[in-house]
């Protein structure tokens, strides 16, 4: 077994790394400089390789997918399609999608057969990424996570403290509703799950607000003794905060179909190994 990581340098691949080192499982990983995975010459001598692909790249920033469009379609769609299609009968690829290609308005837990509605162009690209694959290779894994945190880089945990130390007072969106997941149980559950077939949603459990998460983050950096500029933290509507995409409001997973193969933490219990790891100790850029 010979895992190919794409998007090593992102959160999610980093988180992959480390897992995979910490399992001595063999791998590799590539950088966008090094593979785009929509390009079928550099993907193609990578595909020889491996016996697994765990595709971690894509352009996973929801407003500037929304402005910079054909980026976002190569690299949530376009890439995801071409590991497929050059993958078929040669490796087995695992691919992470989002919450995002639902709309919110079920007001239940998602489940993997709801219907699909996504309400940006992130989640229009992402869900464009998931249909692709399945046509060429039907039997690739496709985990579905929301609210990824924790790894290094640019996540909403990391986020949070950057403005907590920058900041006296933070407005945070107190109507979007989801489960966080941290990027090195998601690591865990993709390699876990690297000879099923499917989609499988996966979060940490527990659902709360962005607001309420802020404010977790921002209790559990005050606990660790980390400097703060922060005084308080305010709830607002989202309708209060435009951006560029528009958010579905309420995207909590229904995890039971992955929960028949893997046990998943609470969210936290997550954040909890996020702050004694030290990880939040290095700022990073937002
Ligand atoms: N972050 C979240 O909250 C969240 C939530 C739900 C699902 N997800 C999904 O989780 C996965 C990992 O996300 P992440 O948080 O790790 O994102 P990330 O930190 O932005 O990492 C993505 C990596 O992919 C690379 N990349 C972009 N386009 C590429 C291309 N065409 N070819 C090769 N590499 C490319 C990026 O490199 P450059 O930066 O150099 O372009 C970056 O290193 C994505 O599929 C994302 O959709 C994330």
């Amino acid at each position: 077994m010979k895992i190919w990581i794409t998007g090593i340098s992102g959160q999610v691949g980093r988180a992959l790394q480390d897992v995979l080192e910490r399992h001595g499982i063999d791998h590799f990983g590539t950088t966008h400089a090094e593979v785009d995975i929509a390009d079928s010459e550099q993907v193609r001598p990578y595909i020889d390789r491996a016996t697994h692909i765990i595709n971690a790249a894509a352009l996973a920033q929801v407003d500037v997918a929304e402005t910079e469009r054909d980026r976002a379609f190569r690299a949530n769609a376009l890439g995801p399609e071409n590991l497929a299609k050059q993958a078929q009968g040669k490796a087995r690829l695992i691919h992470i999608s989002t919450d995002y290609v639902f709309d919110g308005r079920l007001r239940r837990p998602y489940r993997e057969e709801d219907e699909t509605n996504p309400l940006n162009w992130y989640g229009q690209t992402k869900l464009e990424g998931e249909l692709r694959i399945l046509t060429h290779m039907p039997d690739a894994c496709i985990i579905r996570p929301s609210w990824v945190f924790g790894g290094e880089g640019r996540n909403y945990a990391s986020l949070m403290l950057d403005l907590m130390r920058q900041r006296t007072e933070l407005r945070i969106v107190n109507d979007q509703i989801g489960r966080p997941t941290y990027a090195f149980d998601l690591a865990e559950a993709l390699i876990a799950m690297r000879d099923e077939s499917g989609i499988y949603h996966y979060a940490n459990h527990g659902s709360l607000s962005k607001y309420a998460f802020a404010r977790a983050i921002w209790e559990s950096a005050k606990q660790k003794g980390i400097p703060m500029a922060c005084e308080r933290i305010l709830p607002i509507h989202a309708s209060a905060y435009p951006t560029p995409a528009v958010r579905p409001l309420y995207t909590p997973f229904d995890t039971s179909k992955i929960e028949q193969k893997l046990t998943i933490r609470p969210w936290r219990e997550a954040l909890a190994e996020y702050f004694e790891e030290k990880r939040v100790q290095k700022p990073v850029a937002i």
